[in-house]
């Protein structure tokens, strides 16, 4: 049980460090935090205008998982890596540096996916490409996807993963509650406008 407690605290720091907030700072574009939706993550990060930016953005906060995965993988097997993966997560949505308020998890979704079942991360592709080109919203495509993907690991007989990646797709849709409102009403700004 240490071992595998070692594995989450070392998951949750590493998905603590919140690269939106941190990149967008160095490169003197104030506090990511008070820009666009104010998440921390890379599609509010573009709303900056620097896709560079937010695509190291997505690239950090992809990896971080997926580092923490490969880890706890390496050390202590692979439900532990599936955890680090999960506990990443978690330290992204709720870094203590930040008061607990962090971003909305769709990259280190994605990076728990690549350290775990990486092929998933195809398919994660895949359907959020396909949903952001047809609506151009980054949040309904995240949301689509990530209700995909349990359902695909769990017909492909990976049930552990289904089951942890199918509670991280409840958190995470939580986190997008006022996106989920605003597609509603009509009102999520697009991939590429500034709102
Ligand atoms: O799924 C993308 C999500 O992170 C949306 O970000 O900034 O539009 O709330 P944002």
């Amino acid at each position: 049980l240490p071992i595998a407690a070692g594995a989450l605290i070392l998951g949750y720091l590493l998905g603590s460090i919140p690269f939106g907030l941190l990149l967008t700072r160095a490169a003197g574009l104030g506090d990511i935090r008070s820009i666009g939706s104010g998440n921390i993550g890379a599609t509010n990060v573009l709303r900056t205008g620097n896709k560079k930016l937010a695509a190291a953005t997505l690239l950090l906060d992809a990896l971080k998982a997926t580092v923490a995965a490969l880890i706890g993988w390496h050390f202590f097997g692979s439900e532990a890596g599936l955890l680090a993966g999960f506990a990443a997560f978690l330290g992204h949505l709720y870094p203590v540096w930040l008061g607990f308020k962090g971003g909305k998890g769709v990259a280190t979704y994605i990076g728990t996916l690549l350290g775990t079942a990486p092929w998933m991360v195809l398919v994660f592709a895949v359907i959020w490409l396909t949903i952001a080109k047809l609506s151009k919203y980054s949040s309904l495509a995240a949301l689509v996807a990530t209700l995909v993907i349990p359902v695909v690991l769990w017909f492909i007989q990976e049930p552990k993963i289904a089951i942890v990646m199918a509670i991280m797709t409840v958190i995470s849709w939580v986190k997008h509650k006022t996106n989920i409102e605003r597609l509603i009403a009509g009102t999520e700004s697009k991939i590429g406008s500034k709102g």
